[in-house]
Parts: C-alpha cells; structure tokens; sequence
C-alpha cells in the first residue's frame, strides 16, 4: 500500500486575480516536487485564471451545491467548477459546517453530485474543543465521518480531511500521538464502511500545519497529506511544507 502525499491549500476567502503570480509560483513548487500531489482550493472567482495557470498543481473549489441546478441564487453547482478549471472539491469543511449550518448528510450529498459531475472530493471533518476536552475525540470524529461519507465512497476519487476545529488558524495542533490516534481511528471507521478500498484513501491533516511543523505530522504512518490554510497563501510560505512531503513520502 503506497498512498502518494497530497498536500492541498485552502486558500479560503482570500485571494484576488493580482494574487496570479503566487500561484504561478506554488505551481512551479509542484513540479519541482513530483513525488508529491499538490493542489490549491482557491475562491471560484479565481479558478478559471488559475487552472490557466497551473500545469503541475491541480486547481480546486471550496464547495459545491448538491443539485445540478435550479433557483439557488448565489451559489454553483459541481459542474460550473469544472467547467471553470476545478478538478476537486472541498466539502463539509467546518468553517461551512458552523457559518453555513451544513449538516454531515449535505456533506454527503455535495461530495455525490460532485463526483458525479467529475470531480474529486475532499471531504472534512473534525471535533470541537469542548467534544476534545470531553475525551472522546475519536468516536465523534468517526461518527460525523461515517454520516458524511456518500455510500459510493472511494479512493479513486475521494480523500479525507481531518482538522480538529479548535487548531483551525489558531497556531495550536494536536499532540503527534493524538493526530496519530484520530488517524488509526478515522481509518478503522473506512474500512468498516469500504472494507480494504480504505487503505488506498488518503486522510489529510489540517489545522495550523506549516512549515515547523509539517514534517512531524507527515512522518505519522497515516497522515497523507495535508489541508493548508494560511501557510498556503504564499509559495514562500508553502514550500517548506511541499518539500517536507516529498522528503517523507
Ligand atoms: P489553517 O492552516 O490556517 O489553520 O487552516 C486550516 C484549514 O482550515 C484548511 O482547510
């Protein structure tokens, strides 16, 4: 089983076309690198000039809409990403799970039609601090990942996410063995659901990864990659974290 390193940049409500040469740059980063499978979520405003752009680096969106269509005004379908240049999604992320008050079952819906329009999909979960404190981190994350994950899930096209929601921009991460536990975990609770396809699906980290840090939480047997927020808005800034996934994978 050899799960190729995915870092991805969710460079989340930020990002404007004067912005382009940093993604020229994290691009180059990624052909630099080519052991490693780099993408970057940027705002959809920004996808077609981006995936004009990018030649190693794959360009995503942020999120979808579960129909293909219809009277929802403001918001895009898996289909107009794509059309647009994506070629993955984000879905569930936290930050829409609170603000947009997505639950784990439109997540589930969201990464349906977006694998059905042709994209990947990565899919986010993670706990609270209080459910953290509470000591049972591990049951709730792999319920709401279990309740999030579409029947049709598989590696081919969709990977996991885990960013603990209290590590989110924050500059706090978990433990090395409590990213290492959630991971065993998180993995135990796919092949439950996909049996032996859940050793080919990559679990991202996220929350707070960066430069300093990257190459602890990328050498833990089960973290595949990771879901960068700030550290990705730079090429600068990213590199370090790139280069500690090609060093570990
Ligand atoms: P930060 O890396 O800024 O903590 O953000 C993580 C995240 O939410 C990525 O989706």
């Amino acid at each position: 089983m050899s799960r190729r390193k995915l870092i991805v940049g969710n460079w989340k409500m930020n990002g404007l076309l004067a912005q382009i040469g940093e993604i020229e740059a994290i691009d180059r980063l990624a052909q630099e690198k080519p052991k490693v499978e780099v993408g970057l979520c940027v705002p959809a405003t920004l996808i077609h000039a981006a995936s004009g752009v990018a030649r190693s680096a794959f360009i995503g969106g942020q999120d979808c809409h579960m129909k293909d269509s219809g009277a929802h005004t403001g918001c895009l379908s898996a289909a107009m990403l794509k059309e647009a240049g994506a070629k993955t999604v984000i879905a569930g992320h936290s930050e829409r799970r609170t603000d947009q008050h997505e639950t784990s079952a439109d997540v589930a819906a969201k990464a349906v039609a977006a694998h059905q329009a042709g994209l990947n999909v990565i899919l986010c979960v993670g706990e609270t601090e209080a459910e953290r404190d509470a000591g049972n981190a591990e049951a709730v994350v792999s319920e709401q990942l279990l309740d999030s994950l579409p029947q049709n899930a598989a590696a081919a096209w969709l990977s996991i996410a885990y960013e603990p929601i209290w590590a989110i921009g924050t500059g706090r991460t978990p433990t090395m063995e409590e990213v290492d536990r959630m991971h065993r975990a998180l993995r135990e609770a796919l092949r439950s659901r996909i049996g032996a396809d859940a050793d080919n699906m990559r679990i991202l980290y996220g929350g707070s990864m960066n430069g300093a840090n990257a190459g602890d939480l990328l050498a833990i047997a089960d973290v595949d990659g990771g879901l960068v927020g700030g550290a990705s808005l730079t090429a600068e800034k990213f590199a370090p974290i790139i280069e500690a996934a090609s060093a570990a994978g």
